[in-house]
């Protein structure tokens, strides 16, 4: 028997039960439910709906309850439809009337919006520890090759030499954009549904301020219709990961060009690597491989996510009960591939010499000559065209740049721009890719991680 049974004369037709039961996948919010109805629980005493001592007692049995899934023991029933329902079947059951009083003022569409948003707002917490841990492995590893350098790209074509300091930091950034935006999703979450009730409240004196103070929500919701159909803090927390995904799936397909051995900068420890079941000379970048596919995923939970909603009428609908195997799955896949990564970086060999052999290619240097005609005077537009025929030149004869710059005497006083690593070193104006703008990014960098911490561990 469901604890809503009592207007039906025949019980569920079993497809209908296996289309709509959530236990198999909701119990993971047992937590969170039962920090939600001890709250509600607390909004009843107050309201002197519950004594203090029943208040108390049916307190004293959620945290056994929860102490029963803690331990693995807890029994679901046939009956029970989700996480919710067993929870309380299984009060009532320890307590007979007193645990029926349970649900007094409360419906589950506000309880499981309430739930919802407990669980997300601190599983984002910990996706947010996540993403500084991969953002120290970034910096510690351009610690750990100070003075390396790399081609740096566009078009995947080699443009101009940049620190792998730099390099990594650019990942970085990108990260810590998501932290902020994280962030700012959390927030939202930490707005209190509960009280809203099936959709329109209720008669009853329930202050939704007093369960909303204990659990720790900024606010209480402002109209009941909204607080129970308001699914946009999970379509946010899955767009947010699925842009961290994107980026760290750009990570991904960057590690598998710099572990390929036609660029051969970087190896992959052998703990992240795989072998071949045929080839016994192959060792894969799978981890790099995985953090790049897992990308498509997170996209298609929110965009499933998205497509659930639109067009929903209000209030609650049963499609809502959908949002839930998208927001676990990103969650838990965003937090493998993070920690994993996190990992592979940590103990990644970088192949300065190598990378350093493709940034040191004299057609790099281009830039520079154009650059130094510029502060003899020269209009930009008439620079790049006269390095531009000297590149031309090198091109069809073969010879390098340099040779073609030393045998052009009106060019030949450029020639020390082709010393190995003048280049690198001339990129210093703010944020560039050189060792003296470097510093002052890395100043920037830390200040902009203690802020984000400072900042977020101050909210939960
Ligand atoms: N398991 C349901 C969900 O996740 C709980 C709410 C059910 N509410 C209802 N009126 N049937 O959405």
């Amino acid at each position: 028997m469901t604890l809503w049974s009592g207007r039906f004369s025949s019980s569920m037709d079993t497809t209908l039960w296996d289309l709509s039961e959530s236990y198999s996948f909701d119990h993971i919010l047992y937590h969170h439910d039962i920090m939600g109805s001890k709250a509600h629980v607390r909004g009843l005493e107050h309201a002197r709906i519950l004594t203090n001592e029943e208040a108390s007692t049916l307190c004293g049995v959620l945290d056994d309850i929860e102490a029963e899934f803690d331990r693995g023991a807890f029994v679901r029933v046939g009956s029970d439809e989700d996480i919710h329902t067993a929870i309380e079947r299984r009060a009532t059951e320890i307590l007979g009337p007193l645990g029926a009083k349970i649900h007094t003022g409360r419906s589950r569409n506000d309880q499981v919006a309430t739930t919802l948003r407990l669980f997300t707002r601190d599983a984002i917490g910990e996706v947010l520890r996540s993403i500084f841990a991969l953002v120290d492995a970034l910096v510690a590893l351009g610690d750990a090759n100070e003075l390396a350098y790399l081609p740096g790209y566009t078009h995947l074509q080699r443009a101009q030499p940049v620190l792998l300091s730099h390099h990594l930091n650019a990942h970085a950034w990108a990260l810590l954009r998501d932290v902020d935006r994280l962030g700012d999703a959390r927030r939202r979450c930490n707005v209190s549904p509960l009280g809203a009730g099936a959709l329109a409240g209720t008669s009853l004196d329930l202050d939704p301020q007093i369960p909303a103070t204990i659990l720790g929500f900024e606010s209480t919701f402002a109209n009941s219709l909204d607080a129970v159909s308001d699914r946009d803090f999970v379509a946010e927390t899955l767009f947010d990961v699925a842009l961290l995904g994107v980026h760290l799936s750009r990570m991904g397909e960057e590690l598998v060009l710099w572990t390929s051995s036609e660029f051969a900068f970087a190896t992959l420890a052998d703990q992240f690597t795989t072998g071949s079941s045929m080839l016994p000379q192959k060792k894969n970048s799978d981890v790099a491989e995985l953090a790049r596919g897992k990308a498509g995923r997170l996209v298609g939970n929110l965009t499933g996510l998205l497509v659930t909603l639109k067009g929903l009428p209000l209030s609650y609908n049963r499609d809502l009960q959908e949002d839930k195997e998208p927001l676990f799955d990103s969650l838990r896949q965003v937090m493998l591939v993070l920690t994993a990564l996190t990992g592979a970086y940590r103990a990644l060999s970088f192949h300065s010499s190598t990378a350093q052999a493709g940034a040191d290619d004299q057609a790099l240097v281009a830039i520079d000559i154009a650059e130094d005609l510029v502060k003899e005077g020269v209009p930009f537009r008439q620079a790049h065209e006269e390095v531009g025929k000297l590149v031309a030149e090198s091109v069809a004869s073969g010879e390098t740049l340099r040779d073609v710059v030393l045998r052009h005497q009106e060019y030949s006083r450029f020639s020390g721009l082709f010393d190995v690593g003048t280049s690198l070193r001339r990129r210093s104006s703010p944020g560039a890719s050189g060792p003296l703008a470097r510093d002052e990014q890395r100043r920037r960098l830390d200040e902009r991680v203690r802020t984000l911490k400072n900042l977020l561990e101050g909210e939960t």
